[in-house]
């Protein structure tokens, strides 16, 4: 491929590459991009860049020729380009031979629609074709293994998950190798799962505040809710069921190989939360044999069958968009990330629908502990990191260390918590009502604890590498208030 030094002309690229809040540390922090290759549609370069020290890492950068420092997705005369190359078909050929195919089969482009899909890793807008809304994706990192496109051509006539319209790949010449660049679907109207649960949350504390019983503030807080969340279940399983007709069985999840993988990175973690100084040793000796409880217990018992099959791979609440209508919620779910089966590597591409539901709750659990910590922060008037730093030392069972924590406060903190809790059990019980029936003990199956324990490490890991100290307090309570032995400390 040819390798071209970035002209002084595109220093608008460099410009776009600094300013953008998108880009990773390859390419921010690098003094040398180089455009590997790149293509003219319209009004627009298509470009593939990449940093002279991770060449691999390739990026796809469309500006605009008129103004190169600006992305070119969400506006106009390049959104009409990509959907009139889609209509054409075009295969595009590069600079460097290889050839950009557009494909799909979408309305006449008509405008593109003021769209703020918050922080997102790809480039996303909103297309006007024929008067119907459509959303034009961009990936940003070129990967062989982005598979919405594909996973959308063969989902979207079951109606869960957006409507494919359209999509472009970047064919390299000498390999044959298709890279998704960005794709066309349908708008579903409507707004994701966490905005009622904000709300039904939200309703709650002024119930809690007027004196009501937490059980009575969460019913009341929940009315709307006891119908819909169930169907939700319903729908994701009906979810995980099409997706393995239309995608066939999956690999058996290895899980000797699985749980070795599990016990290094307990052991890994176990180190870092030992020595994170921020917390009594007392509360990290707790977290700890907490964490190492849970994975021999659930080792222990590890024999039986693990449930495998295809998994939606990035489930959480504001995946799923749900629209009011006379029946009931409509839902449908977007993003699909389902990893392509790997066989160098079966243990990091196994995969379990289950995986799915543990990390929808896991997003759930967090969402309850963000929301709690900020009510609770407000209404005693403490800090906010600092309030969610004494949560856990108070359920490890240790006395808060910092000041103004009298015991009134400590008080009404507890009942905040206690009703929180309890709100997010109940959406959990519904939800895993409508997903699998009648609830059975299958939450206490080996494989659903080590899916669990596998998605806490990751927040944690997560949490450690960007410094994130209030995520990771959240993580390490709920730790504790999940794998702690019964009587062991104040929960
Ligand atoms: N079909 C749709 N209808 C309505 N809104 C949508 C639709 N698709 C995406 N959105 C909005 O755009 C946001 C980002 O979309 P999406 O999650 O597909 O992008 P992404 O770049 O893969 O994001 P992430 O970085 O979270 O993986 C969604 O959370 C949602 O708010
Ligand atoms: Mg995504």
């Amino acid at each position: 491929m040819t390798v071209r030094q970035l002209p002084t002309a595109d220093l608008g690229l460099t410009s776009l590459l600094r300013a953008a809040d998108w880009p990773g540390e390859d390419l921010r922090g690098s003094a040398h991009v180089q455009i590997l290759d790149e293509a003219t549609l319209g009004p627009s370069r298509l470009l593939v860049v990449a940093s002279r020290e991770s060449p691999g890492t390739r990026y796809f950068v469309p500006v605009l020729r008129a103004e190169p420092a600006r992305e070119a997705v969400g506006h106009a005369a390049h959104d009409r380009a990509v959907v009139e190359a889609m209509r054409d078909r075009l295969a595009l050929p590069t600079a460097a031979g290889n050839v950009i195919q557009f494909d799909g089969d979408p309305a006449p482009f008509r405008d593109t629609r003021p769209f703020d899909p918050g922080w997102s890793t790809n480039a996303l807008s909103l297309a006007d074709l024929d008067g119907a809304l459509h959303i034009h994706k961009a990936y940003r990192r070129i990967d062989a293994d982005t598979r919405e496109a594909h996973l959308l051509r063969l989902m979207h006539r079951g109606g869960r998950t957006q409507r494919w319209v359209g999509d472009y790949h970047y064919v390299e010449r000498a390999t044959g190798r298709r890279h998704p660049l960005g794709l066309l679907y349908a708008y579903a109207e409507g707004d994701s799962l966490d905005l009622p649960l904000r709300h039904s949350i939200r309703s709650m504390w002024p119930i809690l505040h007027g004196g009501a019983e937490p059980a009575e503030a969460v019913a009341a807080a929940q009315r709307g809710l006891t119908g819909e969340l169930p169907a939700v279940g319903r729908f994701l399983r009906d979810f995980h069921t099409e997706l393995a007709d239309r995608l066939g069985p999956t690999p058996m999840i290895p899980v000797r190989e699985y749980l070795r993988q599990t016990g290094a990175r307990v052991a890994a973690l176990s180190a870092r939360i030992s020595a994170d100084e921020r917390y009594p040793r007392a509360v990290r000796d707790a977290v700890v044999v907490a964490l190492t409880g849970e994975l021999d217990q659930a080792t222990a018992s590890a024999g039986v069958p693990w449930p495998a099959g295809p998994a939606h791979g990035d489930l959480h609440l504001s995946h799923i968009l749900r629209q009011e209508s006379e029946g009931g919620w409509q839902l449908c779910v977007i993003d699909l990330s389902t990893p392509a089966a790997d066989p160098a590597d079966p243990v990091g591409s196994a995969q379990s629908p289950w995986q799915d539901i543990v990390a929808l709750l896991r997003g759930l659990d967090i969402f309850t502990a963000d929301e709690f910590v900020h009510q609770a922060a407000m209404r005693l008037g403490t800090d906010q990191d600092d309030t969610c730093r004494t949560v856990l030392l108070i359920s490890a069972g240790h006395p808060p260390d910092t000041p103004g924590w009298t015991p009134s406060r400590i008080t009404a903190l507890r009942r905040m918590h206690d009703a929180a809790s309890r709100w997010a059990g109940q959406v959990r019980r519904l939800l895993l009502t409508g997903y699998a029936g009648p609830p059975e003990n299958w939450q206490e199956h080996p494989a659903w604890r080590i899916f669990r324990l596998r998605r806490l490490l990751h927040e944690l890991d997560y949490a450690y590498a960007h410094d994130q100290h209030y995520h990771a307090a959240i993580n390490l309570r709920h730790v504790l208030q999940n794998y702690r032995p019964a009587g062991a400390g104040e929960n």
